[in-house]
């Protein structure tokens, strides 16, 4: 290997940029050429690159989004367009490629490499957390505490009008911002796509709890389970609790990463390179019990990332 590529594809996710940077410096130290490659596939499809260095990546460390920006590329999902990709990374001799991206851009990465021989690895960057066989992926810590501090705001304007708040977070189909949010900031209900919504038993406990002398109640969906207003509804016509709805969006993907995430990240930008440099071309780097793991993209997109019941059953005891 002597000259790599690196992109960032699909929703960004803090700490891309300590991923790219990390990915850069230890390949310029080993000696590679690199290539930032800019929006992702697209970008790559429209040979819109730009030749990196060691310098070129001060200073992005503790800024949110991605340098490189990123996209969701159409032509991309097509074998012809993964075909053009591989001739455009030949032309160039870039001989390996850093994919930093969710399932969706992993999947791109593995075709590529199974179909046109690009040696690829790639590196979890979403605030989802969907994928298999890593603790954790790059911009969830950061995700997680933008939802926490959000929430905890909406609970003084709770209490202040003993109101509940129904606040939508993201997920895609994963119940994990959900969860993980929603204990750290001990709502009373956690509505996630992986269970079953019981309305009525969520509407028991609102109702147990206001009797109680509870002033403010949070319930957190994940946007995979249902919507804010549909929850909101369901609320407010079942014990006519006067109820908020806080919709979190793309705030969740912004902001400056955590130290969590960014040593994540930095860690597994220096391990993708060593990845490249070892042959271990169609893997993807994975956090496994503290330590950075190659598992191949094959075993990890095979396979759902499953919620750990364990929290489920945590959760609604502590709330
Ligand atoms: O995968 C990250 C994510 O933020 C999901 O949580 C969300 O469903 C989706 O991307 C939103 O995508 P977009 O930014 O294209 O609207």
């Amino acid at each position: 290997i002597k000259k790599i590529g690196v992109l960032t594809s699909g929703g960004d996710a803090p700490g891309m940029n300590a991923a790219i940077r990390a990915a850069v410096r230890t390949a310029v130290t080993d000696g590679l050429e690199v290539f930032g490659i800019h929006r992702g596939y697209s970008g790559l499809l429209d040979e819109d690159f730009t030749s990196m260095d060691y310098s070129s990546v001060g200073g992005i460390m503790e800024r949110g989004g991605t340098i490189l920006r990123s996209s969701r590329c159409e032509e991309f999902r097509l074998e012809e367009g993964r075909a053009k990709a591989a001739d455009i990374l030949k032309k160039h001799g870039i001989d390996g490629l850093l994919v930093i991206g969710g399932e969706g851009s992993l999947s791109g990465a593995k075709l590529l490499m199974e179909e046109q021989g690009i040696p690829v690895v790639g590196l979890p960057g979403t605030i989802d957390n969907d994928i298999a066989l890593t603790d954790m992926c790059i911009g969830v810590d950061t995700c997680l505490n933008t939802c926490v501090d959000t929430i905890q705001k909406l609970k003084d304007t709770a209490s202040s009008h003993e109101r509940a708040f129904v606040v939508e977070v993201m997920g895609r189909s994963s119940g994990y911002v959900a969860l993980a949010s929603g204990m750290a900031v001990g709502a009373e209900a956690i509505i996630i796509p992986e269970i079953p919504v019981n309305y009525e038993e969520i509407a028991d406990k609102i109702w147990r709890e206001r009797k109680r002398g509870k002033i403010n109640c949070i319930i957190v969906v994940a946007e995979g389970a249902s919507s804010a207003y549909t929850v909101a509804r369901h609320v407010e016509h079942r014990i006519g609790y006067e109820t908020r709805i806080t919709i979190l969006g793309h705030i969740q993907r912004g902001g400056s990463p955590t130290a969590f995430d960014r040593v994540l990240a930095s860690r597994m930008g220096y391990a993708s390179v060593k990845a490249l440099e070892e042959n271990e071309a169609g893997t993807m780097i994975a956090l496994q019990g503290g330590k950075m793991v190659r598992v191949s993209l094959e075993k990890i997109l095979s396979q759902k990332k499953t919620i750990d019941m364990e929290l489920v059953e945590m959760a609604k005891i502590l709330s």
